[in-house]
């Protein structure tokens, strides 16, 4: 057999990579990193499954990689298509979106300072609480980015990493990343932006300013339940090659076979996205119509505070969706979901199958009622994950379990 060398199969990525960089998204999100084989010709991109690799010298690697946790080739190919998703150069991804998020902060040392939008998503601000601010010595300051007045004035010498989400998880509470960027631009500061409720389909915080996108790809990307991954993107090198090297370190590393399931979802990625907006749009106009329903939360709504914002920065709403139930309690926000017959009951998002939760007696129960309300989870609070099914069929069941609580 011919062999191939080290260079062959660089200049075969680097000219497969040139033909597909510039084209739309969905033709990225089919084809970036994932040129067909260079010895069987298969067009999909190998599952390699080893943890070692062999050297043609002493300490030189045959190709890329030397060990598993440093690499793998079907790692490679997600991580940029994933870059080239969020029209980014670097890519990573790692066994969470929560491993990705711990990478980040690992640029930060002890005494930093980061600034935080104060109703970060849930599974952050835990590990921010629980780990990172007392273990670290982190200084963590939380503040409402609706005025980005409150970041200039909350900045101090130390403040090294903003860390923001647009929309919010659960309230879709937008902020304007453009300008907090260039906040932190001013500043030389990192700005991480979780881009998770958005994908890179509808949202590129990396070209409005960001310095680090992070997914959690266990949502959009991966699309269909059925693992748990992170990813990051970024265009600084030396951040990228601090992180990738931190997550080699740390033991951060993810199967094969996972990055082998994103890559073949992000082959229908942009479709599913498209029904999964066009099902949201619709689910959301009809809640709005509902007199059983107090208020929708959903950027894409005219009537939604932050709808112009959103409109400026994002291209869709994807497919999550809030609203509350009129002078509904607990009880009766749990009879409506125990009624829903296609709706899993269930707290994540980003799959093909819709979902919903109630946040109070679900991802908030042990918060204090009082507490909870402040920030605005009231008991009748309803989330809905859109998912790709029939919208009649969605809106037939959403009308079936409302009338069940009249
Ligand atoms: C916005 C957001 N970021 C991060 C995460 C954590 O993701 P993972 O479970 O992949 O670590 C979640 C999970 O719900 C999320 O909604």
């Amino acid at each position: 057999m011919k062999s191939i060398t080290r260079e062959d199969k660089l200049s075969y990525y680097e000219d497969h990579h040139e033909i597909f960089d510039s084209k739309a998204i969905d033709t990225r999100a089919v084809h970036v990193g994932q040129p067909s084989d260079a010895i069987h010709g298969s067009i999909n991109v190998p599952i390699h499954m080893t943890s070692i690799y062999s050297q043609e010298d002493c300490g030189v690697p045959t190709f890329d990689h030397m060990y598993g946790r440093d690499g793998n080739p079907t790692r490679d190919a997600l991580e940029k298509c994933i870059a080239s998703l969020e029209n980014g150069k670097f890519g990573l991804v790692a066994n969470s979106c929560m491993s990705v998020s711990m990478l980040a902060i690992h640029l930060l040392k002890h005494g930093d300072g980061m600034i935080c939008i104060d109703d970060i998503c849930a599974a952050t601000g835990t590990y921010l609480k629980k780990i990172v601010k007392p273990n670290y010595g982190i200084e963590i300051d939380y503040v409402n980015f609706r005025d980005t007045k409150n970041i200039e004035d909350c900045m101090k010498e130390n403040t090294k990493m903003v860390w923001m989400e647009s929309p919010s998880n659960p309230l879709l509470e937008i902020y304007d990343i453009k300008a907090v960027a260039e906040i932190c631009k001013e500043n030389n500061i990192i700005l991480v932006v979780d881009n998770t409720l958005m994908s890179p389909y509808f949202q590129n915080p990396l070209q409005l300013g960001a310095t680090i996108v992070i997914q959690s790809v266990t949502k959009y990307l991966g699309g269909h339940s059925d693992l748990v991954m992170g990813a990051l993107v970024t265009n600084d090198e030396d951040l990228y090659q601090s992180m990738r090297e931190t997550c080699s370190i740390m033991g951060q590393t993810v199967s094969p076979m996972d990055c082998y399931l994103v890559l073949r979802s992000l082959k229908t990625f942009p479709l599913r996205m498209k029904k999964i907006n066009k099902n949201g749009t619709k689910v959301a106009a009809f809640l709005e119509e509902n007199t059983q329903v107090d208020k929708v939360y959903y950027p894409m709504l005219k009537s939604h505070e932050g709808y112009e914002l959103h409109k400026s920065q994002a291209t869709g709403g994807a497919g999550l969706v809030c609203f509350e139930l009129k002078d509904a309690d607990c009880e009766e926000a749990k009879i409506f979901l125990k009624s829903l017959k296609i709706f899993e009951l269930c707290k994540s998002l980003g799959g093909v199958q819709s979902c919903a939760s109630c946040p109070s007696v679900m991802s908030h129960k042990k918060m204090p009622k009082e507490e909870r309300e402040k920030i605005g989870i009231k008991d009748g609070l309803i989330r809905l994950a859109i998912g790709v099914e029939d919208i009649d069929d969605i809106i037939e069941d959403l009308e079936q379990a409302l009338k069940k609580i009249q």
